[in-house]
């Protein structure tokens, strides 16, 4: 039986921490970021217009858009502040040896 679509999508090694990797794979352009040493991703084009997150700045577990300063939380994907209002996806993620990998058909968002 599957445990879904986990992909590999970069080495443990390649994100340090404090850090932001864009990834895409096929269509999708994600965002990577490694917080307290946990690895988290999100969809990397902002809800709000387009400007790749991984162009912001992360500052803990909070993601500002370079764009209109639009701010997420990178666990939850939860909108912060406006002129975002529409919340981020996020993508459970693990380790697996020395890789990164990403479930890709399901959403974290409301999961608890
Ligand atoms: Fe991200 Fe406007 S494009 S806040």
């Amino acid at each position: 039986m599957s445990d879904g679509n986990w992909q590999a999508i970069c080495g443990d090694a390649d994100i340090e921490e404090g850090a932001m990797v864009p990834v895409e794979i096929g269509d999708l352009q994600l965002a990577l970021y490694r917080v307290g040493g946990e690895v988290f991703a999100t969809d990397n084009v902002c809800t709000h217009g387009f400007a790749l997150l991984t162009d912001g700045i992360l500052e803990d577990d909070v993601v500002e858009c370079p764009l209109h300063g639009g701010m997420f939380n990178i666990r939850s994907g939860k909108a912060l502040c406006e002129p975002v209002d529409c919340d981020v996806r996020t993508y459970r993620t693990r380790r697996v040896d020395d890789r990164i990998e990403v479930l890709l058909d399901q959403s974290r968002n409301g999961d608890v």
